[in-house]
């Protein structure tokens, strides 16, 4: 079948108006053979992947190491009984508990971000007795239940979903006086937050209003919930972005690339006091794939090689080659990038224009390089780089995107 008639048929039986968005923009991929860091598409286009679809693909596609565990995993697992422990759960267990802050006593599996997401809320209601739920206006925490209500009012009142402000308080990140205000009501459940924002571009938050935001949350009895979904497994440099900020986060939620690319996977991991629900009765959350045994051997795996001293040592090689190449490429290109933001392998690209980022991404594209403008800000685009990618793959997106930033001066007449 060719791209366009995968597209027609796509429309009729699975989303009639999402592929005419990427059609529109140029963008009509259907995705073909699949290596590392690389892509090709039906058309036989080759394509970098600066996408990663937010982290899932964190060490690549089709990585041979997490294949090899899926296949010799299939001799022996199925989905498990989600009533009953196993050394397979286990292991997943300790192995995030080991990388995790110490203080950090189990953790919950589940398949998607946001279905973590809902559980850690229903956790931090639990261990305080509390309903409401803060978070910030610029995040994004999923599309189930309370991640969603979480969300923007845009998507909620799209789906006809009412948000009681009491319960669901959306506020302004920055705004460490509003959270005060709010906290002082000792309602509050949980303040939750993505340390840096992938909705915006990746702006780097500011430390000091970090810390001071989960000082607050603890000061008046709430739990700090810390959405590393994106940022979380390595890709700022350490194995998880709290450490990188120096928080102490009462749950984290993992998700994305903890599927290894390949068997969807996330993970609350809980402190004792967000742990209160299970010291009760441990029988009261539940779904038929939580923990899914199969999914717990690939993700040991992709926890394995995430946090091997040689993934480490390549994060930090990948770090300093896109600052500096970033620096000169803002330089350069000033006029149209006049920002750029980084940790890690995370970076975000400040464009001059309001939808500079939707631009920048059609060019990129068509010179081989898949990055995505940000969702709520189309004037920042996400540059996303594998914890796995070697320097010359990454020294050629940086030059693909020279060409890209020079035709998009053009496109601007800047
Ligand atoms: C920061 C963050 N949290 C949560 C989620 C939800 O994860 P999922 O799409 O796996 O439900 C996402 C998804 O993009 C995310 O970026």
């Amino acid at each position: 079948m060719e791209t366009s008639e995968i597209y027609e048929e796509a429309k009729q039986v699975w989303n009639p108006t999402k592929p005419e968005y990427w059609e529109n923009l140029g963008i009509n991929i259907v995705l073909d053979k699949r290596a590392g860091y690389e892509f090709w598409t039906k058309d036989g286009k080759r394509v970098i992947n600066m996408h990663l679809n937010g982290g899932v693909y964190n060490l690549g596609h089709r990585n041979k190491e997490i294949i090899q565990a899926l296949i010799e995993g299939t001799e022996k697992y199925d989905a498990g009984n989600h009533y009953f422990p196993s050394e397979v759960k286990n292991e997943l267990c300790k192995r995030l508990l080991a990388t995790a802050p110490k203080y950090m006593k189990y953790v919950y599996m589940n398949n998607g971000g946001g279905e973590s997401i809902d559980s850690a809320i229903k956790f931090a209601r639990y261990a305080t007795k509390r309903t409401r739920v803060i978070s910030m206006l610029e995040d994004f925490h999923g599309a189930t239940g309370f991640a969603f209500m979480s969300g923007s009012d845009l998507w909620t009142d799209y789906f006809y979903t009412p948000v009681r402000e009491e319960d669901f308080t959306r506020i302004h990140r920055n705004d460490l006086e509003t959270l005060e205000t709010i906290l002082k009501k000792e309602d509050t459940a949980c303040v939750l937050m993505e340390i840096i924002t992938a909705g915006t571009g990746f702006q780097m938050p500011d430390k000091e209003y970090i810390q001071k935001a989960v000082e607050l949350c603890h000061k008046y009895g709430a739990v700090f919930i810390d959405d590393e979904v994106q940022v979380g497994l390595m890709r700022t440099g350490k194995m998880w972005c709290c450490e990188s900020y120096e928080i102490e986060p009462d749950m984290i939620v993992t998700g994305k690339g903890l599927s290894g690319g390949i068997y969807p996977m996330s993970a609350v991991i809980m402190n004792e006091k967000a742990s209160a629900w299970m010291q009760e009765d441990g029988s009261t959350h539940l779904s038929s794939f939580s923990a899914c045994e199969l999914g717990c051997v690939v993700a040991n795996k992709a926890v394995e090689i995430t946090t091997r001293t040689s993934t480490g040592e390549n994060v930090r090689k990948l770090e300093k080659l896109y600052h500096d190449g970033l620096t000169e490429l803002q330089q350069k290109h000033n006029s149209f990038m006049p920002e750029f933001y980084q940790i890690g392998v995370i970076m975000g690209l400040q464009t001059s224009e309001p939808e500079g980022a939707v631009t920048l991404m059609q060019e990129l594209y068509k010179r081989g390089v898949w990055a995505i403008r940000s969702g709520w800000n189309h004037s920042a685009l996400q540059f996303k780089a594998g914890l796995l990618m070697d320097e010359k793959l990454a020294q050629e997106t940086l030059n693909i995107l020279d060409d890209a930033l020079t035709a998009c001066k053009k496109i601007y007449n800047k």
